[in-house]
């Protein structure tokens, strides 16, 4: 999951003519930024034009022009960043007037730099949410709609109905079903379909985060609640109030844990770790296992009342072997989606299709998906034939493409096998192989081979030095 996890340094500018200050703010501010700074007021608006900046910390006097006109500017130009103001003597209204043009908070000379840190933290969370709405909104709009959800076997018809059914009711969802099966996709489609879909959809994987660190991911705590709670944190039922709470893998959760969410279910309210004060929400949850809880309640692993207050909707994903007739529909959206992704125009022969909707799949849609990838990716031919997906198959669980390629079958010598007496090619003289298949792939456009390596332009442009690959096609287009 795309969880909370910033994907870049926000960059933020500070606006202080004292020097001391400037020093003082990029020092601490350092790790956690992109830290830029101005001495001056009226070059701010065409710095932060420029750079885009995505937090102002801004000191009201300022040589050049003051800060309240030039939160006025931004105000008026709609610039989109949020400003920290800091005043030097106790003015309120001063302050009062910079909130009323838009800062997000101020803070008074000499201030404590704890609280700019909460503030900060508090701006990122506001960004990340909002980048989050932004991101909900395209997805709402295409990719979750039970529509986009592939399904014509009885089950899953069996499945979209019932969903259907409850889907604006607050009801609990349980989803079971074996890994790769769809129990995420099935989980968002419930959320985005809903009338919760304005609001968030949070998911926290209870087989990933430790058992300690679990009741702060889903309660939150309180500042100096234990040793590192350097802030508050709000925790995820409550962000996801009134949205959905996908509780992933939850037969991970430890019976102590157990207990406490059972609480919550049962009085929809708690206290922050640390906290006193009574939260109340309204947060739906879904939950998925790959493991049947009533089994797990059978071996006493599974708080009973736990499973019943969940189990109110119970969804059984079953494993694609037992759908077959979903398998070409997958076959062709992937193929599809690849197709489009990498720019390539790959199909699969008759026999192969047959051969693929007849393997039984033990990694369900997932494992399909990414074979269907990897073909896509690495087939020399438009028809992909049943030699080369049983390559494929067979290398999967090596995991490195340059593997794979070197399993296809135009290529013996380069095969990486399993048994100890063939010899290896060097990993350069494999990568450079690689290299020089993909390339050929993409008809030597070197922009295109490189998203497809996941790799930068640079970085490709610096091994075809390495490699001494020189691109001999004229038709390149980048
Ligand atoms: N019915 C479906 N329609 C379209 N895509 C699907 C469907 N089921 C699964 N997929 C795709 O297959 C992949 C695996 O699905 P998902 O992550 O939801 O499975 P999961 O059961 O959560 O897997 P895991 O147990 O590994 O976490 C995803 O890329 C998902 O988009
Ligand atoms: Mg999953």
């Amino acid at each position: 999951m795309h969880e909370n996890t910033m994907d870049r340094n926000y960059k933020l500018l500070v606006a202080d003519d004292e020097k001391g200050i400037r020093d003082l703010l990029s020092d601490l501010l350092r790790d956690s930024f992109d830290v830029d700074t101005i001495d001056r007021g009226d070059t701010i608006l065409e710095k932060i034009k420029r750079n885009a900046h995505d937090i102002l910390i801004l000191d009201l006097q300022l040589p050049g022009m003051n800060g309240i006109d030039v939160l006025r500017q931004i105000y008026e130009e709609k610039i989109k960043i949020a400003v920290v103001v800091i005043t030097a003597s106790n003015d309120i209204e001063t302050a009062i007037t910079s909130m009323k043009l838009g800062a997000y908070d101020y803070l008074v000379k000499p201030f404590d730099t704890d609280k700019l840190m909460v503030i900060l933290k508090n701006i990122v969370e506001k960004i990340e949410l909002e980048s989050e709405v932004t991101r909900l909104r395209e997805q709402v709009g295409e990719r979750f709609r039970f529509k986009n959800i592939i399904g014509k076997s009885p089950q899953m018809q069996r499945i979209f109905s019932t969903l259907e059914k409850v889907i604006d009711t607050d009801s609990t969802v349980l989803i079971i079903g074996e890994s790769g099966t769809g129990k995420e996709i099935i989980a968002k489609a419930v959320h985005y379909n809903s009338n919760r879909k304005q609001f968030p959809f949070r998911s926290i994987d209870c087989s990933t985060i430790p058992q300690d660190l679990i009741g702060s991911e889903l309660f939150g705590h309180e500042k100096g609640a234990f040793t590192g709670a350097i802030s508050r944190k709000i925790g995820k039922f409550e962000v996801a109030s009134k949205g959905s709470l996908f509780l992933d893998e939850i037969s991970n959760l430890s019976i102590d844990m157990q207990a406490k969410l059972l609480r919550v279910l049962q009085e929809k309210e708690f206290e922050r770790i640390g906290g006193n004060q009574i939260i109340k929400v309204n947060t739906r949850i879904v939950a998925a296992s790959n493991r049947d809880l009533r089994e797990l309640v059978v071996e006493n692993k599974f708080r009973e009342d736990l499973y019943y207050r969940l189990n109110v909707v119970p969804v059984y994903l079953p494993p694609l072997r037992e759908r077959k007739e979903d398998t070409p529909l997958f076959i062709d959206h992937f193929l599809n989606k690849f197709n489009t992704e990498y720019g390539r125009d790959v199909n699969i022969e008759l026999k192969a299709r047959l051969f693929l909707v007849e393997y039984s799949w033990p990694g369900n849609v997932r494992q399909l998906e990414n074979v269907i990838k990897r073909l896509v990716l690495l087939s020399t031919n438009k028809l992909v034939t049943v030699d080369d997906i049983s390559s494929v198959l067979e290398y999967e669980n090596y995991g490195t493409a340059a593997e794979i390629v070197s399993a296809f079958p135009e290529k013996p010598q380069m095969r990486v096998s399993r048994s100890k007496d063939v010899t290896v090619k060097s990993i350069e003289d494999m990568e450079k192989d690689y290299l020089e298949r993909m390339l050929q792939h993409f008809n030597y456009n070197i922009s295109n081979t490189a998203r497809a390596l996941k790799i930068s332009r640079k970085t490709m442009h610096n091994k075809l030095k390495k490699y001494n690959i020189i691109i001999k096609k004229t038709a390149v287009m980048e």
